[in-house]
């Protein structure tokens, strides 16, 4: 059931009215008709409208919209039964055809190019060169058979004048490895006769119209179809059709299928004699028959490759051979012309079958292996001329109806049947539906001896003259009592019928009166062997090997040729048994008018084909009682939603249980039955009901889905991320842990290192563990410096304080620290031995008398007196007192600052020796260590430690400065003190400045 198409285009699905009868259909259709929906289903058969405008539903994506999709997922199209043929092949394996069946111009050319081209569009998705090669062929087929098979009629511009059936080949993959096409009783009479209004085949226009100059020339035809007696009456008028952009289309077409130039040159040249032959004159010497206009004959020797002479002969003598003897029979002028018509047919013909031919050769499958390539599978599309009615009906119209009932009774079996099998199989009990079934007129035609063709070939064997009188007589014999035939003898009051000429068949599409006239000539289609030699001895290869036969010397005797009729009823038999081998597909073709109009919908002229068709007859036993089946997992699978007994899967025994059981619930159960393996459904009201309810259900469904999905999406993002979270976890830990085994493996022997484990390298710490390392490394130099202190004897620990504190109070200020030297603190001895007695004896004398523990520091000083004279002096430091001596004077005190009054000490950043002891009362005592030995050491650093050192001991603070220049207080007056460098001086000396004082010292 077709679904997504609102009930304003009235019901996709003809198996889907209300009630069945022809109003309600014929409603339908036009509805549908109206509304631009040219295609509706009966079950799985598409019914197609001619729309007679160009329809924008052909484009990529409706091929899109199709492609995969089941029957009933989409709009009723060509598409769709394209795709499912083609899903059968390829999901099953199985080999399906797709006939399309309907009148002339109904459409079916149309749709069948439609098919392929929606088959082409969806195969080879991995465009393999192959594959499109073959693909392109088989679409290029067409326009080329189109050219020589189609004509112009009063019913169709571009009708297709023989019956046609291609087969598509696919590998297992599906795509198109190759195809066949069988064509059927070309409408050769076309060739030398058209009815007003209608024309020969496009070929023939094509190359007068449309031919280059150069090739007209050498064919020696001129570009005017009116000139030629065969293709006149169709070149008078103009037509619509554009002959000359065809003429490239289809030479185009012809070099890309693979024909050669040789070959493409002869197809041209046969066109070009069959025009001449057209203008061939016969006349009469007496009793001799001649060619009126012979010059014609040399073109026609020319163009076939053969000798004037010859033609001549051909057209003129008939050689029979009477026992051992050949002798020569002149033709009558009108056995000569006849001899010419016949000739001009059979070569048209022979041109077909051999194009046909050709293009089979190029697109049959090739190298094809099963073994490599899996099973070769076929879909067949038949596109075949339709039933027939004309105000003349003759052998052809008798022919193509004759095709059109076997195609009926295939469909009859196929379908009909196949659905009464299928209740039976079922075991649904059947009500019987009566249908026409045509087997009986089928017998009537083809029955071995009894049929027409039987009677006819008959006719045609007996010896001496044959009239189609005689054949009449002969249907009249046998098929008196036969319900479906009648005449004028068996019933002489119809007027309908002419004495001695007609007959009529009731076909199941309707009654057609026949004449008789010419039906044994065109039943014999004689043609002189004579001709066949002809065109066999020509010396083109082409040609030859279009005649054979014509190998055949004149005394050999030749088996009859079968008849047309015979031929024409063998190619039918073996084409239904093709067909019946397949899964069939349907699509029926109607016309909505004579006119070719788009809006046109002739109420009459489409009932009449709808009943000829059989359509209503098709919905009835489709329908059958039951307007839907499906199998039970099928069904389960598109309605499951509806009820919680069967959603989301059911607990039942069977599928079939568990439909029961939601038809049950649903409230359906009055209105289906159970087979052995579908459900039924009587009316489509129940199955629109259950389509609603189901549609309702999927917007739920959707949004359950959705949700679900969602849900898990979230879940497997958050278990990723957690994941990842865990794996960054333990992999800092990982860091950590071997940082610090490692920090633990290099240092786990530094207790026993001489330094202690100075010279091991610190690993490089991760990220996390910056601070941690700082923290570690002061930890470690902690602990290194404690060890190395207690390796100290006690008597050094006061020098390394003073060390200590130097290096803190001037780390960063000054850099002549002299830390690696040792300290001796008291200098004046050492540095003027000779004058050692005096200051022993003095700072003895100071011991007693202020009874100091130690002497911190003692060196010789310059300084400034109070008359901004410079003086040299010493100073001692004790624990106690800062005292200022004189050397000069045995090392007199001149002055003492107990060390509580010093406040604090200045130095400068610079490597000079000046140093201020500020003291509390403001009376700085400015001084530069000198004397030093050796020359050019500092003592600044050791004078700062020691003081700082001491003060610290004692728990007190003093204050060190350095800085350039120091501000300090001499008696009481604020001043400074600059350090300067002096190119000329050579030692460093005091002067007075503006602000205080300079002290000068050497520059080097
Ligand atoms: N689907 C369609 N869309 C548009 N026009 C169409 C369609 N089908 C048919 N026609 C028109 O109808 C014309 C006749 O169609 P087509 O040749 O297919 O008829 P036919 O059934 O093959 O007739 P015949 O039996 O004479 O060969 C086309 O030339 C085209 O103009
Ligand atoms: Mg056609």
């Amino acid at each position: 059931m077709a679904e997504h198409e609102s009930l304003e285009f009235g019901k996709a699905d003809f198996v889907l009215l209300d009630t069945i009868s022809m109003p309600e259909f014929m409603a339908n259709l036009k509805l549908r008709f109206e509304k631009s929906r040219i295609y509706s289903y009966i079950g799985e058969v598409v019914v197609s409208v001619n729309p007679y405008r160009s329809m924008n539903i052909y484009g990529r994506d409706t091929i899109e919209q199709y492609k995969g999709r089941e029957l009933y997922e989409r709009p009723p199209h060509l598409f769709a039964i394209a795709d499912a043929a083609y899903k059968a092949m390829k999901r099953r394996s199985k080999d399906t055809c797709i006939v399309i069946s309907g009148e002339s111009g109904a459409g079916k050319t149309e749709a069948s190019k439609y098919i392929m081209q929606y088959i082409a569009a969806i195969t080879n998705p991995g465009q393999r060169a192959e594959v499109e090669r073959v693909k392109n062929m088989l679409l290029k087929s067409n326009c080329v058979l189109e050219a020589f098979g189609n004509a112009k009629t009063n019913r169709n511009d571009n009708s297709s004048r023989f019956g046609k059936y291609m087969d598509i080949n696919f590998d297992f993959k599906g795509d198109p490895i190759g195809g066949h096409i069988n064509n059927y009783l070309l409408e050769k009479s076309r060739v030398i006769v058209q009815q007003e209004g209608e024309r020969s085949f496009h070929s023939f226009y094509q190359l007068v119209l449309g031919g280059p100059e150069s090739l007209l020339r050498s064919l020696h035809i001129q570009k005017d179809p009116k000139a030629y007696a065969y293709i006149q009456v169709g070149g008078q008028k103009k037509s619509s059709i554009n002959d000359s952009a065809d003429f490239k289309a289809v030479a185009d077409a012809m070099k890309v299928i693979g024909f050669t130039q040789e070959e493409i040159q002869t197809v041209y040249k046969i066109l070009a004699a069959i025009l001449h032959l057209g203008n061939l004159k016969f006349g009469s010497d007496g009793d001799v028959t001649l060619i009126e206009n012979s010059k014609l004959a040399s073109v026609l020797g020319d163009l076939l490759s053969t000798r004037q002479e010859n033609v001549e002969k051909a057209l003129l003598y008939r050689t029979v051979a009477t026992g051992r003897d050949v002798i020569d029979k002149q033709h009558t002028e009108q056995e000569a012309s006849y001899g010419r018509d016949a000739l001009a047919k059979a070569i048209y013909e022979r041109l077909f079958c051999w194009i046909v031919g050709r293009i089979n050769d190029i697109i049959e499958v090739k190298d094809f292996d099963v073994k490599v390539h899996g099973k070769n599978t076929v879909i067949g599309v038949l596109d075949i001329y339709g039933f027939e009615i004309f105000q003349n009906n003759s052998f052809e119209q008798f022919c193509i109806n004759y095709c059109n009932e076997k195609l009926q009774q295939l469909f009859i079996q196929l379908v009909l049947q196949q659905e009464q099998e299928e209740y039976q199989r079922e075991g649904i009990p059947w009500k019987h539906i009566d249908y026409f079934n045509n087997q009986v007129i089928v017998d009537l035609v083809e029955q071995q001896h009894k049929g027409i063709f039987a009677i006819l070939d008959e006719a045609c064997m007996n010896v001496g003259k044959v009239t189609d009188e005689m054949f009449l007589q002969g249907l009249n014999n046998k098929l008196a009592k036969h319900a479906h035939f009648s005449s004028r003898k068996l019933f002489p009051t119809d007027k309908s019928l002419e004495f001695d000429r007609d007959f009529r068949i009731r076909h199941y599409a309707g009654d057609v009166v026949y004449s008789v006239v010419s039906f044994i000539d065109k039943n014999k289609d004689t043609l002189f062997q004579d001709f066949k030699r002809l065109l066999y001895n020509s010396s083109n290869p082409v040609l030859k090997s279009m005649w054979p036969e014509g190998k055949l010397s004149i005394t050999e005797v030749t088996k009859r040729p079968l008849t047309a009729a015979t031929l024409f009823k063998n190619s039918m038999i073996a084409l239904v048994e093709n067909l019946a081998c397949k899964e069939p597909y349907y699509v029926r073709c109607i016309k909505p008018n004579d006119l070719k109009s788009p809006l046109l919908f002739e109420e009459e002229r489409c009932r009449h084909q709808v009943e000829y068709l059989g359509l209503l007859e098709n919905v009835r036993v489709r329908r059958a009682g039951f307007a839907y089946r499906q199998t039970y997992q099928r069904f389960l699978q598109r309605y499951k939603m509806i009820s919680t007994i069967t959603w989301p899967n059911h607990e039942l025994p069977s599928d079939q249980e568990a439909v029961k059981k939601l038809l049950q619930a649903s409230g359906f159960e009055q209105d289906s039955a159970y087979g052995k393996t579908k459900v039924f459904i009587r009316t489509p009201r129940t199955l629109f009901a259950l389509e609603d309810q189901r549609a309702q259900m999927v917007q739920r469904i959707v949004l359950f889905l959705q949700k679900i999905w969602r849900g898990t999406i979230a879940r497997i993002r958050y278990r990723r991320m957690r994941a990842s979270l865990i794996i960054i976890r333990c992999y800092r830990r990982y860091k950590v842990k071997a940082y610090i085994r490692e920090v633990a493996h290099r240092f786990h022997n530094v207790r026993n290192m001489k330094d202690y484990g100075k010279h091991v390298k610190w690993p490089i710490p991760p990220r996390v563990l910056r601070k941690f390392e700082e923290a570690l490394q002061g930890l470690y130099s902690r602990w290194r410096a404690g060890q190395l202190i207690r390796s100290l004897p006690p008597e050094d620990l006061p020098k390394v304080r003073a060390k200590v504190a130097a290096l803190e109070t001037l780390k960063g200020q000054r850099t002549d620290m002299a830390l690696q030297r040792a300290w001796e603190g008291n200098y004046v001895k050492r540095d003027q031995p000779e004058l050692a007695s005096f200051f022993t004896l003095a700072s003895s004398e100071l011991q007693r008398k202020d009874k100091f523990m130690n002497v911190l520091f003692s060196c010789h000083v310059r300084k400034i007196n109070r008359f901004n004279k410079a003086e040299d002096r010493a100073i001692l430091i004790t624990d106690r007192h800062l005292y200022k001596m004189d050397p000069l004077k045995q090392y007199k005190v001149m002055k003492s600052i107990p060390l509580y009054n010093v406040s604090g000490l200045s130095v400068s950043p610079g490597k000079d020796q000046l140093v201020v002891f500020h003291t509390k009362d403001n009376r700085d005592l400015i001084v530069c260590l000198q004397g030093i030995e050796p020359p050019g050491e500092s003592r600044i650093g050791e004078l700062v430690g020691v003081i700082v050192s001491h003060f610290k001991s004692e728990m007190r603070k003093i204050q060190v400065n350095t800085l350039n220049p120091i501000q300090c207080s001499m008696h009481g007056k604020k001043c400074t003190i600059a350090v300067e460098t002096k190119i000329n001086q050579s030692q460093p000396d005091f002067v007075k400045s503006r602000a205080g004082y300079i002290l000068s010292v050497p520059g080097n």
